[in-house]
């Protein structure tokens, strides 16, 4: 049954997420005419004879995933098994998995007859809490991570934690590490309110994780609905992600990307420390009760000069300087654009 909605207004077209604590709307999306649907090959094979067997088999897509797969060749790939459905322009391509498939197949269907109809079932934390709304599409090019994509929105997405009863532990505190990340930008109560609930977070408490999956995405809706191409405001939900996505090309996508968001986050608070914006007190608040309780990772060696270069590279910078998103004293982010070299392999030299 649909518990609640939200509505995300877009420049593109709104759409809704749909909260949901059955699997009946699974049964509703089988039944779609004119549908085909692409769906997480670990996903198919957990919850074939389960949640998801009232989806004919013969409609079904099962694809592989895994980081090197988000290319233009699986979205061929999938074209050619589309075309095999017989598609038409008014057909619906419904999916389900985490940010991997909602890459490939937010790019498919925007492409496609140049746009079909998406319907987007996230079932990783990550996706549930962050990426499922935003309607960005991204694809790797050669070693460039997300390099070509397009922007394109689901026509809606169901939102069933059940699902996230099957993560794994990295990937499941890979999704934490992005709602720790929203809830501190909201400011102290909301990181208060994220401490408070951390213990059913643990214990995978369907009602907890709803709740905090809504705060979630109502906090990233008013990023997004205001800045939706990503001119301005929106830039600060990179707060944690110039070093996090450093720290995964550095080790090769080794640690889910929540969790060098994570990493991130400490980096980013010890920069905005250095540079008198952020308390010693509020940065050991931040660390004790938030950043290192939720990271389930090992600390990775880190070659410096590597994560120089990768924050070089990243592809959200101006020139030739360094970005980063910083955190204050009332948890506000601001971007310098200035920050410089001997200041990473400070606070890299720190991380504990
Ligand atoms: N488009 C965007 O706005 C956006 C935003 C953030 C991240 N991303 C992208 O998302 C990707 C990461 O996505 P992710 O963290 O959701 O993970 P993922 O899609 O890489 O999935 C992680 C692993 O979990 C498995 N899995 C998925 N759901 C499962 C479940 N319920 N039970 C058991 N296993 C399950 C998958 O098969 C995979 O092995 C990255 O490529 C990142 O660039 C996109
Ligand atoms: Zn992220």
């Amino acid at each position: 049954m649909r518990v609640d909605q939200i509505t995300i207004k877009s420049n593109l077209k709104d759409y809704t997420v749909n909260f949901e604590d059955n699997a009946d709307f699974i049964k509703n999306l089988a039944q779609m005419p004119n549908s085909v649907f692409v769906i997480d090959e670990n996903i198919w094979n957990i919850y074939k004879n389960t949640h998801l067997s009232s989806i004919p088999q013969e409609k079904v897509i099962v694809q592989p995933v895994c980081e090197d797969i988000k290319n233009i060749d699986t979205v061929c790939a999938i074209y050619e098994k589309i075309m095999q459905f017989a598609p038409r322009k008014n057909m619906t391509i419904i999916s389900f998995g985490g940010g991997i498939i909602q890459d490939i197949t937010g790019f498919v269907a925007s492409s496609l007859y140049r746009g079909v109809n998406w319907i987007f079932v996230p079932t990783t934390l990550l996706a549930q809490v962050d990426s499922c709304i935003g309607a960005k599409t991204s694809l790797n090019f050669k070693h460039f991570k997300n390099l070509v994509g397009t922007f394109y929105a689901p026509k809606e997405v169901y939102i069933y934690p059940e699902f996230l009863k099957s993560l794994n532990v990295q990937d499941f505190y890979s999704g934490v590490g992005e709602m720790a990340k929203l809830h501190i930008m909201a400011g102290k109560e909301k990181a208060q309110e994220f401490i408070d609930a951390l213990p059913k977070i643990d214990a995978l408490d369907n009602a907890t994780l709803s709740k905090m999956t809504h705060n979630c995405l109502n906090i990233k809706k008013s990023y997004i609905e205001t800045d939706e191409f990503d001119t301005g405001k929106r830039n600060m939900l990179n707060y944690g992600h110039c070093f996090g996505h450093a720290i995964e090309s550095a080790t090769n996508f080794a640690i889910p990307h929540g969790q060098a968001v994570v990493l991130g986050m400490i980096l980013a608070n010890k920069v905005s420390m250095d540079r008198k914006i952020l308390s010693k007190d509020k940065l050991k608040f931040l660390e004790d009760k938030i950043l290192y309780p939720i990271l389930k990772v090992s600390k990775p060696v880190l070659d410096e000069n590597k994560i120089v270069q990768a924050m070089h590279q990243d592809k959200k910078n101006v020139g030739n300087n360094m970005a980063l998103i910083m955190l204050d004293d009332n948890f506000e982010t601001s971007k310098i654009l200035d920050l410089q070299e001997n200041e990473v392999k400070k606070v890299l030299a720190q991380l504990g």
